[in-house]
């Protein structure tokens, strides 16, 4: 990605004081609850680690791993599991933690995978609410931002596996 521009779009303070939102509404919300954090690798770790240190309660943390069939460019809306779930999820509160939603396939297929387990509660908190592509309509409980339009990168979300550990997000620009 040499030469390419970008610009930050959410600094470090809006994205920490919008964790800490979050993480108020889920306490609220999940409180005496026995609920377990579904992290979406490898984008949405360093928001799931930011998240759960703001909870003011215990929570239990897995985590899948799913990728795309047809590369980035043309995607097929056939997603892949990588790494399934480990702990058991039925009778559960469930909360699936991802970095950004686009067309919607990831978190539809995601969300259709974790309901076979017939946890209690299904919900999904995702950081970006990105609206612009979007092909699927999936329910997002808990949003960190909306953005209309753009690639971004930093706080876990990568380019080709570059510039994910970047403290803000910026967005690329062409
Ligand atoms: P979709 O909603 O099925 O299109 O897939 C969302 C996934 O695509 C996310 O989990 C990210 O891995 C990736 N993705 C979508 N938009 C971006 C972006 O702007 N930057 C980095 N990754 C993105
Ligand atoms: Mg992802």
């Amino acid at each position: 990605m040499m030469g390419t521009q970008k610009r930050c779009l959410i600094s470090r303070e809006d994205i920490a004081r919008r964790v800490q939102e979050l993480a108020a509404d889920l306490s609220r919300d999940y409180q005496g609850c026995d609920l377990v954090l579904v992290g979406v690798l490898k984008g949405a770790f360093i928001f799931l680690a930011d998240l759960v240190r703001e909870l003011s309660f215990p929570v239990e943390i897995d985590f899948v791993r799913l990728s795309s069939y047809g590369g980035g460019t043309s995607p097929t809306g056939e997603v892949h599991i990588s790494k399934d779930v480990e702990l058991p999820l039925k009778g559960r509160d469930v909360l699936i933690v991802e970095d950004i939603m686009d067309l919607g396939f990831t978190l539809g297929f995601l969300r259709q995978h974790l309901a076979t387990h017939l946890p209690k509660s299904l919900k999904i908190c995702c950081l970006i609410d990105k609206r612009e592509r979007r092909e699927i309509d999936v329910p997002l409980d808990y949003v960190g931002f909306v953005v209309e339009q753009g690639f971004l990168v930093g706080y876990g979300l990568d380019c080709g596996e570059k510039q994910r550990t970047l403290p803000e997000i910026f967005v690329l620009e062409k």
